[in-house]
């Protein structure tokens, strides 16, 4: 693949990574290969900011220096406090604002443990002591016993109802994604007719939104699979899909939208929870499933929201007239993945849970053991212990009122980008471009009129290059920022809208937030002046030349758009003043779309 085509020995403003994985879309771009609309992924992490709660990363370190539980890391915070073990339990529980009810976990980990004849406080006093080695991956290369038992109880809390056998620890959510889209394009293996074990390949689809978390499209491409983009993530989009199935293996929805922040309303989800039972209803033998992205399990920034699990529904619950639907429970049906990188800070972990009951018809294993299988070929021994405890300290001990803290302080950043963009929007006298009002987590889309932008800027692509690159890479120059091709926005199956999206954060200081929208502007500035160039008229061309005294001067006027040099060159053009109004129109308009094609292709 060629090589971003980044000016040597110039100081980047922004990470490097990124420029040079935007030289490597432009390339793609020039070669062609834009399979999913230049949806690559230009992800190097580390733009998030809020920490885990001090807790996670004591439980951590606390497992790193004395290969202890969670419960090792509890026993040690009893003590400190004076308190017995199991009063100490008794506070982490949902009535007091934490996720997983600590006690009821314990309680059923005891019962699941050789000591459940014993007391529970005497299991709590020999539990305590287990200890675990990093070798302790051999025996349990998916998450240990008490990983799984805690986090089944997360997922009771979200009214999902896991047991620890049907919860699988990954690490991540892209990882557990990587292993899910594996299981079901890629058939058990059987042995063939001549003895030989085969493994066959089941290409397949995924449904997503438009607006789907962007890392999706790399793991079915693995398989020869692919996404498809539905305009909405609803009943009436699904069962439109589905009418002409094909291949299609799952739908995949996140329950805080990535990019918007849109939290999906519960009726919505019923019914999606209603197309998928009915369809499954019909074809018990090839169902389809679902993937329900939680990573969001908070981070509400608006009140009266929730975070509704698809997995908790039963048909019964959905008020069909259906004896067979009423029969069937979307746990069947539906993979949850959770993880703490987002609204529990601990991307850091990379550590995830998936929980499920499906199994594919045919299959002699469930699609969370086959996960279990792919995880532990691919070396799930080699996730660090300490990290697997930190990851379920988070899920344990971060309150609510913590999460809320970190809402509370994205809302600020929001209110202050809402600030910048009227600031931005009544300079320029025309609205150039607004931004959501997500529902949850920290980004923000802007949306770009077409009609205010230079025709060079053909896609969000192209837009997002150009705000990196449009000061030509000087020092303190360029943003980064995400553009909607990535996120399916633009899917060549649907309708082109008539803006381009970017996705920014607000997870930053505040400081950086004003320099970002410092940045923006400049940009802006840049387009909109570029945009004026490109439709002028005669008209407009003689009211200008009048006002500036000179086509020269007009021309040099335009020298925050256009470097100095090609000024100078064009002034010199012989025969310039000769040429008619709407000639040297065309010609600023060739030079206008010549500086876009420059910054684009990131050449002088
Ligand atoms: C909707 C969504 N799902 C999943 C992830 C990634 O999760 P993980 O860090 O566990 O791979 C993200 C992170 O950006 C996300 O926004």
């Amino acid at each position: 693949m060629t090589k971003a085509n980044i000016p040597n020995g110039r100081s980047l403003p922004g990470t490097v990574v990124h420029y040079d994985e935007i030289g490597r879309i432009m390339a793609c771009a020039a070669q062609k290969i834009t399979g999913n609309a230049n949806a690559f992924n230009a992800h190097v992490g580390g733009q998030f900011f809020l920490t885990p709660h001090p807790m996670a990363l004591e439980a951590q370190r606390h497992q790193a220096m004395h290969y202890t539980g969670l419960l090792g890391y509890l026993a040690g915070l009893a003590e400190d406090r004076g308190v017995a073990l199991v009063d100490l339990l008794k506070e982490f529980s949902p009535a007091n604002g934490y996720f997983i009810d600590l006690t009821a976990a314990y309680e059923e980990l005891w019962q699941r443990s050789p000591h459940h004849e014993l007391d529970f406080a005497v299991f709590l006093e020999i539990q305590k002591q287990e200890k675990i080695f990093p070798t302790g991956y051999l025996d349990h290369c998916h998450g240990q016993i008490e990983s799984l038992v805690l986090m089944a109880h997360y997922f009771k809390g979200r009214q999902i109802p896991a047991t620890p056998d049907r919860v699988v620890m990954g690490t991540g959510f892209k990882n557990l994604f990587n292993a899910l889209v594996t299981v079901l394009m890629t058939g058990e293996v059987r042995v063939d007719a001549r003895g030989r074990d085969v493994r066959g390949p089941k290409p397949g689809t995924i449904l997503v939104p438009r607006g789907h978390y962007q890392s999706l499209v790399k793991a079915p491409s693995f398989h020869n699979g692919r996404l498809q983009v539905i305009e909405g993530m609803d009943e009436a989009h699904i069962m439109e899909a589905l009418e002409n199935r094909g291949d299609i293996k799952a739908v995949y929805f996140s329950v805080v939208a990535n990019p918007s922040g849109d939290v999906m309303p519960e009726d919505q989800i019923r019914g999606i929870a209603r197309a998928i039972l009915q369809y499954n209803a019909l074809h018990p033998n090839d169902p389809v499933f679902v993937v329900a992205d939680q990573v969001y399990n908070g981070s509400l920034l608006k009140k009266g929201l929730e975070i509704f699990s698809i997995a908790s529904l039963t048909g019964a619950s959905l008020g069909m007239d259906d004896d067979t639907v009423n029969s069937m429970s979307m746990f069947d049906y539906t993979v949850t993945i959770v993880s703490p990188s987002k609204t529990l800070g601990y991307a850091s972990a990379r550590i995830g849970f998936a929980a499920s009951n499906a199994r594919i018809p045919g299959d002699l294993d469930d699609i969370i053991a086959r996960m279990g299988n792919v995880l532990g070929h691919e070396g799930s021994d080699g996730v660090e212990v300490s990290a697997e405890k930190g990851a379920l300290g988070a899920y344990a001990f971060t309150p609510l009122s913590w999460i809320d803290a970190n809402s509370e302080y994205v809302k600020s950043q929001l209110a202050r980008a809402r600030h910048h963009v009227e600031t931005i929007n009544s300079s320029l006298g025309k609205e150039f471009f607004t931004i959501n009002d997500p529902d949850a987590g920290w980004y923000i889309l802007s949306s770009f009129p077409r009609k205010h932008l230079p025709l060079g800027i053909r896609d969000s692509t192209d837009l997002m290059a150009w705000f990196m690159g449009s000061a030509r890479f000087k020092k303190d120059t360029g943003v980064i920022v995400r553009p909607g091709s990535q996120f399916g926005l633009e899917a060549p199956n649907l309708e082109p809208r008539d803006h381009l999206i970017l996705r920014s954060t607000l997870a930053m200081a505040p400081e950086d937030l004003d320099e970002f929208f410092r940045r923006l502007t400049r940009g802006i500035v840049k387009l909109d002046r570029i945009k004026t160039l490109e439709t002028l008229t005669a008209s407009k061309l003689a009211a200008a030349i009048e006002t500036a005294q000179g086509l020269e001067q007009f021309i040099l006027g335009t020298a925050q758009v256009f470097s100095l040099e090609k000024l100078k060159d064009f002034i010199q053009k012989p025969g310039l003043l000769d040429l008619s109004l709407e000639e040297v129109c065309m010609l600023i308009k060739a030079l206008a779309l010549d500086e876009v094609a420059a910054v684009l292709s990131f050449s002088k």
